[in-house]
């Protein structure tokens, strides 16, 4: 049994457990994947300053994120098909997320609902919404989230037309997958998964399986987002959502200065500086990489965060350092949850908080608060 101690531990492990398509699924970007790439690999060139002499005692990564208390600068991304990783994903890596003190961010596209997550969980948990052209399924799934009791609504900017992803045309990606011969053969050797998911009634798309309408079957999901998300979608529809919402705003997917300065003028809370993960323009910029220029631009008028490519606790401390006073984790909670469920979850949270506070020591500094960009060495980062 291997100890795991990394992220890319729990990813090998999750590619064992987890059925193919929903391994491949997670595990993949658009196109070239080249942005997909970049996301971790600029990371990478990143490099901190050592300094050493200095009182290392009483730690604390803790932070605030749109007003609320977070263990530390991170919270779980929304993640579509989360409850296909393992069964009733969401539920789970919520729970862990709940446990752990940071945020969790449920998708439109999830397997376990709105209501469940309620249900299941104590801590005000976050919505991500997709516009739909059907506002009235929109109105109804705001007034869900309130329901809820969420306290943000995450408003995901970037997803207007689908990237195209190889891996998910070639597996003919669907939630449950259905029971072809290929199918079939790979999912004997899941033997775990296929033990929680018929324990689960839970296998299709819960926030919108007769919620919307025309949603009593998606088979396949590519083409389904081309028939129901909005293509039109605009600045004067972020308002109504904001409006209609009245809550937290956080808007997801911005990558230009540009945009980001629109993005304050719409009176949201928080960005995310973020090329979902690399799964839509193939070709961006990496995250990491647009993040500082946003922050020059509008860090002082609105919370920036950033997510892609973040597999560590050092991720997290240098984007905290280019000024993100936020991230969002995508794959490294998959990859958790594949693997080992809510302990997965769990330990994947574990690995990056004490990767984050411990090289945040090595770098001279005991409060996150203090830590800006001269932890880094000059000439290894964008600007
Ligand atoms: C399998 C998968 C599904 C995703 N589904 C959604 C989604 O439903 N809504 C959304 O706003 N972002 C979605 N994203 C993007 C993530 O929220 C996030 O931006 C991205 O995963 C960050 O990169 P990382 O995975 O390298 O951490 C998804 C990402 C992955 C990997």
């Amino acid at each position: 049994m291997t100890v795991i101690t990394t992220i890319e531990d729990l990813r090998v492990l999750a590619q064992k457990r987890v059925p193919r398509m929903f391994y491949d699924y997670a595990d993949s970007g658009s196109w070239t994947e080249s942005t997909y790439r970049a996301n971790e690999a600029d990371f990478q060139k990143i490099k901190l300053r050592q300094r050493v002499a200095v009182n290392m005692e009483n730690r604390s990564t803790a932070t605030k994120m749109v007003g609320q208390d977070v263990k530390m600068p991170v919270c779980i991304a929304p993640v579509g098909l989360t409850g296909m990783q393992s069964a009733d994903g969401e539920i789970k890596a919520a729970k862990a997320a709940e446990k752990f003190g940071i945020p969790f961010t449920l998708s439109t596209m999830s397997i376990c609902s709105i209501e469940d997550i309620a249900q299941n969980t104590q801590a005000p948990f976050w919505f991500q919404l997709y516009m739909m052209r059907d506002r009235e399924a929109m109105a109804a799934m705001i007034e869900r989230a309130r329901q809820a009791r969420c306290s943000a609504l995450v408003l995901t900017l970037d997803l207007q037309v689908i990237g195209q992803r190889h891996k998910d045309l070639k597996n003919g990606l669907t939630a449950p997958p259905r029971p072809t011969v290929a199918n079939l053969i790979n999912l004997m050797t899941k033997p775990r998964w296929c033990l929680g998911m018929a324990g689960t009634r839970r296998h299709s798309f819960g926030n919108l399986v007769g919620h919307v309408k025309a949603v009593t079957d998606m088979k396949s999901l590519a083409s389904w987002t081309n028939e129901q998300f909005d293509p039109r979608l605009s600045w004067p529809d972020v308002a109504w959502v904001k409006e209609r919402w009245g809550g937290k705003l956080i808007l997801k997917g911005i990558q230009d200065v540009e945009d980001a300065r629109l993005a304050v003028q719409s009176g949201a809370d928080a960005i995310v500086v973020s090329n979902h993960g690399g799964r839509q323009l193939d070709g961006a910029q990496s995250s990491i990489e647009a993040l500082p220029a946003i922050v020059a631009a509008v860090g002082d008028q609105i919370e920036v965060w950033m997510d892609g490519g973040i597999r560590s606790g050092q991720d997290v401390l240098k984007a905290w350092a280019l000024g993100a006073r936020g991230t969002m984790i995508g794959r490294a909670m998959v990859y958790g949850l594949g693997a080992m469920g809510e302990a997965g979850v769990t330990k994947a949270l574990q690995i990056i908080h004490k990767e984050l506070d411990i090289t945040m020591a090595f770098c001279g500094r005991t409060h996150i608060a203090d830590v800006d960009r001269s932890i880094l060495l000059p000439g290894t980062f964008p600007t």
